[in-house]
């Protein structure tokens, strides 16, 4: 049997998804109590646990040839990876958001001021349209910075959009949405195409 492909997987809330998902396709992955390596139950995959905005890193340098992961996470570590495949969960949208009636401004009257976590895609998405904006970096948790007074606008996440309701915010401006990718280390992807390709084919596969 061949060596077994690489993946990192992300912790966090998308881990769930992606366990279930390879599981209704017969590829068994579990982690025991606290540890971050594993292989599968059909020793096709050794997969490690990482932290997400971490999983770019693992996968850019080759020690995890495989990642699962949102293009947000991506986008934001600024490295080009092969894109396998989508997946069919996970997918949510970036957007401006802030309270109640408060539209962008149409003149500039000085920078727009933005609380996020997504600096690199909020910052692009300004310049490109030629809106001056200054950006606060947090690291979570960005919903509360209107009311606090610490940013009129946040770049956030949003997916069924309870955590803007419950925080007495609203989408102002959807910027793009964001779907969870396989993606592929580009010279491990060239290595391995023929086993990367086979696994691409169960991960899209419908669940038997
Ligand atoms: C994400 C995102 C929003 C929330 C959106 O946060 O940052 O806060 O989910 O989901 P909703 O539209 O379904 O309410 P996450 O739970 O990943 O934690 P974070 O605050 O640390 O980013």
């Amino acid at each position: 049997m061949n060596k077994p492909l690489t993946i990192a997987l992300p912790k966090g809330r998308l881990l769930d998804s992606v366990v279930a998902h390879f599981s209704q396709r017969n590829i068994e992955i579990e982690f025991g109590s606290r540890r971050l390596s594993t292989v599968d139950s059909s020793g096709r995959l050794e997969v490690y646990k990482v932290k997400n905005h971490d999983l770019p890193t693992y996968v850019h340098h080759g020690i995890a040839g495989l990642g699962i992961v949102g293009d947000d996470t991506v986008a934001e570590s600024g490295l080009r990876f092969t894109q396998v495949v989508t997946l069919p969960f996970g997918g949510t949208q970036l957007c401006v958001a802030a309270p109640k009636g408060s539209p962008l401004p149409e003149s500039a009257g000085g920078p727009v001021t933005v609380a996020t976590s997504y600096v690199k895609m909020t910052r692009d998405w300004f310049h490109k349209r030629g809106i001056p904006v200054k950006i606060i970096r947090l690291g979570g948790s960005v919903e509360l910075a209107p009311a606090l007074g610490l940013a009129p606008y946040i770049v956030d996440l949003v997916e069924t959009g309870s955590t803007l309701k419950a925080n007495g915010l609203e989408v102002v401006t959807h910027m793009t949405d964001i779907q969870v990718r396989l993606i592929a280390n580009p010279a491990y992807f060239k290595l391995h195409y023929r086993e990367i390709g086979e696994l691409a084919d169960i991960i899209t596969r419908t669940a038997s």
